[in-house]
């Protein structure tokens, strides 16, 4: 079999032109809701329809899921194939603000669910000032610039820095348990805050610049907001593979095996000392 992740990170990258093209007429919200519950824009569903049709046809590439999709769809049967799971639009809300957004990509060697330990590749597309893709694999984390024709231009390596700047964390503050707030207040001491409401933007903040972004349990959502397949484990995947770390709480993201396609959970990823002390600042790991 060719290289099929290099397959599904050039049709990602090929598609990223037309999907953020598309994004001014996909702005509407729909009468529907996706299989975690959240409502969705056109821009949602679109992403997903432009984004299957560019993927489901490489070869080994045999099952394809995304955040806008009740079941796996099987679409090849390659010994040793792979399973592509996609977060088509993060961010949505953002394209009404105009804000940050991105495509969030998995790659996983085994059927789906399938746990962190099975990612083979990760990596996102940002949709900002420029659009940028991010792929880890291979031990190694690198970034492109993706021109409006899709071709890309390798950026070179992306490392976390040492030394964390920015911090992000969702949810609202009253919904936070007591031991995640009291850590928040520790932490904003000497971090500046970055939170924009598109996960793949603030995490490329992190890489960027250092430091942590989150998603916690909440008192009325213990499993927090992310869904473990299709953010939380290709991003802690991306994080760890760059030098830092991730979290649920009580492990590493990478450790996660989800039962359900859909389910969430609480995700921190950034630089590794204060994932570390996040852990630590959640003695019954309850957050
Ligand atoms: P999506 O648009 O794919 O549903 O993802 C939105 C997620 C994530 O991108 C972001 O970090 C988080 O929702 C923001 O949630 P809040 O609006 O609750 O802050
Ligand atoms: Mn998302
Ligand atoms: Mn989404």
């Amino acid at each position: 079999m060719a290289d099929v992740i290099d397959a599904v990170f050039d049709a990602i990258a090929d598609a990223a032109p037309e999907v953020r093209a598309g994004l001014p007429d996909h702005r509407a919200t729909r009468d529907d809701q996706n299989a975690s519950g959240d409502t969705q824009l056109e821009a949602d569903v679109w992403a997903d329809d432009l984004l299957f049709d560019r993927t489901e046809s490489i070869e080994g590439v045999n099952w394809y899921a995304s955040e806008e999709r009740d079941a796996v769809v099987t679409v090849g049967d390659a010994e040793g194939g792979y399973a592509v799971a996609l977060d088509p639009l993060d961010g949505s809300s953002n394209v009404k603000s105009n804000n940050p957004c991105g495509t969030v990509v998995g790659v996983y060697d085994q059927p789906l669910p399938a746990p962190g330990s099975s990612l083979v590749a990760a990596g996102f597309v940002l949709y900002g000032p420029t659009t940028t893709m991010v792929v880890a694999r291979d031990d190694t984390v690198r970034e492109y610039l993706v021109s409006e024709t899709g071709a890309t231009t390798d950026l070179g390596p992306v490392e976390l820095p040492a030394d964390p700047t920015v911090y992000g964390f969702g949810g609202r503050v009253p919904d936070w348990p007591p031991a995640f707030e009291s850590f928040v207040r520790d932490v904003e001491d000497d971090l500046k805050l970055r939170y924009g409401g598109a996960m793949i933007a603030d995490v490329n903040q992190v890489l960027v610049y250092g430091g942590v972004f989150g998603y916690p349990g909440l008192e009325s959502a213990p499993d927090g907001k992310l869904r473990a397949q299709f953010e939380a484990l290709p991003i802690a995947y991306i994080v760890e593979t760059a030098g830092g770390a991730s979290s649920d709480g009580t492990q590493s993201l990478l450790d996660v095996a989800p039962t359900r396609l859909h389910e969430r959970t609480p995700t921190f990823v950034g630089t590794d000392d204060v994932i570390a002390a996040l852990d630590a600042a959640l003695p019954d790991h309850t957050n």
